[in-house]
């Protein structure tokens, strides 16, 4: 099948950037959001980061101007109904998910895609939402989707080959490298990262070693770009929480269990950079 319409549900960071990328990338894109004030956000994000790339001389202003009259924004998920897929980009919440899924299989097109950005919730179970699990997927993107090459593809127990076909061929499209995952907690990537993060926040709270020390350690001992704190600050310590939660609830395994600090600063609203407080201090 041809993808020429994306629909995205949710104009947070990442559906922001898989909105962005999607019309830079040539498709016509409509962006759901829940209410104007969430759309007024949402433009704000996309609309000020094309901006970026315009004074920075990453596009040109003809490629600018045809991105931006390739997005729409509504609040109606009816909106959805001729795009060829719709990627859910919600906040992660299994009620929430099997919801919009149940909407989307009612109104999306026989033959669309209906993927997920989540980033540990099970594939299956969100499928289960809808009449064609064979539509299903996970298409886990990375923050900044823009700059990151990666795209995580998750296979669950029904997807379709022509599905993962059509949504790899999709990742190419975006310009992004892909990798293909079994549906399990935290996929390829956070299966990964989430125990290596712990651990810092771990050694942090232990006294091993000062926040500054563990991140310098880790950004010049192995070249990362950010230090592990930094890291979790950037992809937000309320999701951090929430990914171990949830891969600690399926595995069992220590590895996965949040440190007390973790949720402490989570209680305390202190969700990282987007929240102007984590590890550091963005105020
Ligand atoms: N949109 C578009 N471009 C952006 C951008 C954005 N939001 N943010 C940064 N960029 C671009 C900049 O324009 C710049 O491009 P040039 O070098 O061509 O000028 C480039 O990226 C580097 O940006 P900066 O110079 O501003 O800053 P930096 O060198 O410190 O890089 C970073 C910033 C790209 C975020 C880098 O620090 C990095 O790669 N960090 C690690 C990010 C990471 O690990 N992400 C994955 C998180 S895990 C996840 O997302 C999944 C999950 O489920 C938890």
């Amino acid at each position: 099948m041809t993808i020429n319409k994306v629909g995205v549900i949710g104009s947070g960071l990442m559906g922001s950037g898989i909105a962005e990328q999607s019309a830079r990338c040539g498709f016509d894109v409509v962006v759901r959001e829940i209410n104007p004030e969430a759309v007024e956000a949402g433009q704000k994000r996309i609309f000020g980061s094309m901006t970026r790339g315009l004074e920075r001389g990453k596009m040109t202003q003809e490629a600018h101007d045809e991105a931006v009259a390739r997005l729409s924004f509504t609040t109606e998920v009816e909106a959805l109904a001729d795009c060829d897929i719709i990627i859910e980009a919600a906040t992660e919440n299994m009620a929430l998910k099997k919801e919009i899924f149940a909407d989307l299989d009612r109104l999306a097109k026989a033959d669309a895609i209906l993927a997920t950005n989540t980033s540990s919730l099970s594939i299956a179970e969100i499928a289960a939402a809808t009449s064609r699990p064979d539509k299903v997927l996970g298409i886990h993107f990375f923050n900044p989707v823009p700059v990151m090459p990666l795209i995580e593809y998750v296979r669950g127990l029904l997807t379709s080959d022509e599905t993962m076909a059509a949504a790899r061929q999709f990742g190419a499209d975006l310009g992004k490298q892909t990798v293909e995952s079994q549906d399990r907690p935290g996929f390829i990537v956070n299966r990964l990262l989430i125990p290596y993060a712990l651990d810092a926040i771990r050694i942090l709270e232990e006294g091993v070693a000062t926040r500054d020390d563990i991140d310098l350690g880790i950004k010049l001992g192995l070249a990362h770009p950010m230090g592990p704190l930094t890291l979790s600050d950037f992809v937000g310590l309320d999701t951090l929480l929430f990914i171990a939660d949830a891969m600690y609830d399926e595995f069992k395994d220590p590895r996965y269990a949040a440190p007390p600090l973790l949720r402490r600063m989570v209680t305390a609203g202190y969700h990282g950079r987007k929240t102007g407080k984590g590890f550091y201090d963005y105020s």
